[in-house]
């Protein structure tokens, strides 16, 4: 018994590996090849996503000789969603054969030291939103190694080859939204461990790694989160910057997702 059901002219599809994009992120699907794709509601059992910049399609296709699975869009806690729902493109990947997953986002700054428009790789994070997308079940699942160790140090050695950066590794934590941090927030996101604050990826991380899956998350820091700059905050400037960046991430991707697959 299945809890999806893709349109059936995609019933073929066997991707290996999933990604969910973030923010102003969509041109990924664009490298592609002999793509297909379907808008997330012709997924049956997919909830649909509203928010601008969240396009709501899942392409499949290959890359350097891997097939993948990119959902272009995801769904929020704040858009009136569980946990459980939010969760729900890591079921479909995991019915689908996805063995690793990789989940990139927008997030705020909390840690000073950090840059907008850089990428951070996340090594671990806080589940602030106190929701999680296996209640309902007595799924005791082991967190303490969520986001895979031998993925992340393939990343930073590629992003070092390739760009000549340093990836940044850091905290990230989850929060509901849909409003911005206060600036007495962000400094208890950093008291308590944070290096970066955001409102998706952690529930996905958790449903992974439930279902076996090995887990790379990458944060776009878009823009220090509040009382760390003078700017105010603007869904716009988050857009924006993510867009700016998207390069370096396609960039890194293209060689690490066939290389991520052979280790
Ligand atoms: N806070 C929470 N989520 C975010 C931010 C932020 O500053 N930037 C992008 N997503």
């Amino acid at each position: 018994m299945t809890e999806f059901t893709l349109p059936s002219r995609l019933a073929a599809v066997r991707p290996e590996v999933g990604v969910i994009l973030g923010s102003g992120l969509g041109g990924f699907a664009d490298l592609l090849v002999d793509a297909v794709s379907c808008g997330f509601g012709e997924v049956e059992g997919l909830p649909s996503s509203g928010v601008p910049g969240h396009a709501g399609r899942l392409h499949f296709g290959s890359l350097g000789g891997v097939e993948v699975a990119v959902a272009q869009g995801r769904v929020h806690l704040y858009e009136g969603h569980t946990a459980r729902e939010v969760a729900a493109m890591v079921r479909l990947f995991g019915e689908l054969g996805v063995k690793t997953l990789l989940l990139t986002n927008a997030a705020g700054i909390v840690n000073a030291n950090l840059k907008p428009g850089r990428w951070m790789l996340i090594s671990d994070h806080l589940n602030l939103a106190r929701q999680s997308p296996l209640t309902g079940g007595p799924e005791f699942v082991d967190q303490s190694d969520v986001y895979s160790l031998e993925l992340r140090e393939l990343l930073r050695a590629e992003s070092l080859e390739l760009t000549g950066t340093r990836l940044v590794e850091g905290v990230y934590a989850w929060v509901n939204g849909p409003e911005y941090e206060t600036p007495a927030e962000v400094c208890m996101l950093r008291a308590l461990g944070a290096d970066a604050v955001g409102m998706s990826t952690v529930p996905e991380a958790i449903q992974g790694r439930a279902l076996g899956m090995r887990i790379v998350g990458l944060s776009c820091l878009t823009n220090y989160g509040a009382g760390l700059s003078a700017a105010p905050l603007s869904h716009e400037e988050v857009m924006e910057t993510g867009r700016a960046a998207a390069k370096d991430l396609f960039t890194l991707l293209e060689s690490a997702i066939p290389a991520m697959v052979e280790i």
